[in-house]
């Protein structure tokens, strides 16, 4: 892909067609259902008017519906989510019950034939579908339907997380969204990167900020004791006592038949007695030492009776186990859900949200720089050439200036700077008046206000700040010459602050167990990545990308939650 600037949006979208659905005179056909998706129909170079006179069949939600002409015909607004775009379908009272049909929400499908709408009535339609019979209604109750036609804030939808995908905003976002997933594959598969799956349950604390979620199952099994105990309460000593007792007598009547040379058949019967009344008191002594509470030992909780044997947790990035990966296929990269237990209200944070993570054998701070640029690059002109259409949407609907900042990023190189210059410009704008609600000093971790003003107004473009202190960043980046900064590098966007954090790797075996020890973290969970040190090691380096962050940069939309399908924050989890 080059840096010229895209065709218009109608050609843009046939190319995501595909060359056959753009120029054929003939519609295709969804390949797994009977229907046509509607796509396939506006999204031609010619909307839709080369293919007038053919019968296809479409379904999708009506967005609005009237009728009109005293009750003789409906116009419905269709819409399938292959494209933003509504195709309006005329139904006759002949065909159907229009008042079940118009409802915002309702579901048809219906066998029809396209035609040119009369001209002169002032409308965009290049085509649109005159019904020749119903196939299928999904109705809805106006009265209860709660995403009517009215235009919801994104912040009501969250109330509906399972039918916020039938609105056009939250529909483009995640078709914008699925673009950058297949864009982020074909960046790194291009790049000759392989894809590698990193635990979601992992024992390791990556960024050793103690942030993580735990997994456990040891609440459900004090829970399920707890109810047993109440149901079916544990013995007594008195209980045990006599189970012990009977277990005697039975021992001493087994070795007095013995003793007595009693028949086979009659010893036989006494054994089988002392064996039941053996296993009777062995369960009594297993249930009297059920308790209540979590399983303790030497005052703690003892998780060698967790499902794992030991304390496990939700990943808060699969980094460590990439870089075991990188050191051995060179260049690897993951793509995957992490986890943080941050108490963050912020609109830029969620609790599990998406990451992509390449790291690159025999790479340094530099090249990982060079390759988050290209990789943020590549994203952005690629929502340009093939999400054009929904990028109308966002930036009709929230953000006019997003489509011009996409096409600045996708040309316009990154500003880089190091930590230390980032602060003297900070304080440099202190000087001159401009206030910050948290004070600026080397040393610093830098607040979104800090990174936002540097990329907003400073440079008005994205910039990547290297050289970190050390003291504000984890144990594994590679500490500098200086012996105070590390070779960190956060590449900071318009709109959004931090939008990605990585490093080249400390591939010094002394000095990352000097570093995890001056942190206060403990060696012994982190043998296995020393080991990739002690063995053969080698230069890398690697970032994260918030990808919930990338879809806040892309599509102007102000608060992360509604750029993933399902948000979660503290408080909520819904679904
Ligand atoms: O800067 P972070 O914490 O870096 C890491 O996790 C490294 N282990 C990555 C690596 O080098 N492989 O997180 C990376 C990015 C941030 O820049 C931010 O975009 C995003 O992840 N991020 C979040 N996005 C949404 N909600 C949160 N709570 C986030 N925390 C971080
Ligand atoms: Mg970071």
């Amino acid at each position: 892909m080059g840096d010229e600037i895209p065709p218009p949006a109608d050609q843009l979208a046939a190319v995501s067609l595909g060359s056959d659905g753009a120029s054929s005179s003939t519609v295709q056909k969804a390949r797994f259902s009977d229907r046509v998706r509607i796509r396939s129909i506006l999204g031609r170079p010619d909307g839709g008017a080369g293919l007038a006179g053919q019968n296809v069949r479409i379904s999708g939600w009506v967005k609005t519906g009237r009728e009109q002409g005293k009750g003789s015909f409906a116009f419905l607004e269709v819409n399938d989510g292959s494209c933003p775009a509504n195709l309006q379908v005329m139904v006759d009272a002949s065909v159907s019950d229009l008042s079940k049909l118009v409802a915002t929400g309702t579901c048809v499908t219906v066998d029809g034939c396209l035609k040119k709408p009369p001209e002169g009535k002032g409308t965009k339609q290049k085509i649109e579908l005159s019904v020749q019979s119903v196939i299928a209604v999904g109705t809805v109750d106006p009265a209860t339907y709660p995403i009517p036609k009215t235009k919801l804030t994104l912040e009501h939808l969250r109330e509906y997380p399972h039918l916020r995908s039938r609105t056009n905003s939250i529909a483009s976002v995640i078709r914008i969204r699925n673009a950058l997933a297949f864009a982020t594959h074909s960046f790194f598969q291009q790049e000759g990167f392989v894809y590698v799956h990193t635990p979601i349950i992992t024992t390791s604390d990556c960024e050793g900020a103690g942030e993580m979620f735990q997994v456990t199952t040891l609440i459900n099994l004090m829970e399920k004791v707890e109810r047993d105990l109440i149901k079916n309460p544990p013995p007594s000593e008195a209980d045990i006592e006599a189970a012990k007792l009977i277990v005697k007598e039975r021992g001493e009547a087994v070795a007095q038949l013995k003793a007595a040379k009693a028949s086979k058949q009659e010893i036989t019967a006494s054994v089988a007695e002392l064996t039941a009344a053996k296993e009777s008191l062995a369960g009594l002594l297993e249930r009297s030492k059920l308790k209540p509470g979590l399983a303790k030992k030497d005052g703690k909780i003892d998780y060698s009776q967790d499902f794992f044997g030991r304390q496990a947790f939700l990943t808060v990035s699969g980094q460590l186990q990439a870089e075991t990966y990188a050191c051995g296929l060179s260049d690897v990269y993951t793509f995957g859900p992490t986890f943080r237990a941050e108490n963050s209200h912020t609109s830029r944070h969620l609790a599990e949200f998406w990451m992509v993570e390449p790291e690159i054998a025999f790479a340094d701070l530099e090249d990982d720089m060079n390759c988050a640029e290209a990789y943020v690059k590549f994203m952005c002109k690629w929502l340009l050439e093939k999400c054009y259409d929904d990028l109308e949407v966002m930036a009709r609907n929230f953000d006019k200036g997003c489509i011009d900042r996409l096409k600045l990023v996708a040309s316009t190189p990154f500003e880089r700077l190091t930590y230390t210059d980032a602060i003297k410009l900070l304080e440099e704008a202190v000087a001159q008046g401009k206030e910050f609600e948290n004070s600026v000093e080397w040393g610093i971790d830098l607040a979104s206000e800090h990174e936002r003003y540097l990329t907003e107004v400073k440079f008005q473009k994205p910039l990547i700040v290297y050289n970190y202190p050390k003291g504000i960043k984890a144990f594994y980046m590679r500490l500098n010459d200086d012996g105070k900064t590390v070779a960190a590098m956060d590449v900071l966007v318009p709109k959004v602050g931090e939008l990605v954090g990585g490093s080249q790797r400390e591939e010094r075996i002394d000095v990352i167990i000097k570093r995890i020890e001056e942190m206060g973290l403990p060696l012994e969970p982190y043998e296995w990545y020393l080991d990739l040190r002690r063995y053969g090691t080698a230069k890398h380096s690697g970032f994260g990308l918030g990808f919930e962050r990338m879809l806040l940069f892309a599509t102007g939309i102000d608060n992360i939650r509604d750029v993933i399908p399902f948000p979660r924050y503290p408080g909520r989890a819904d679904l």
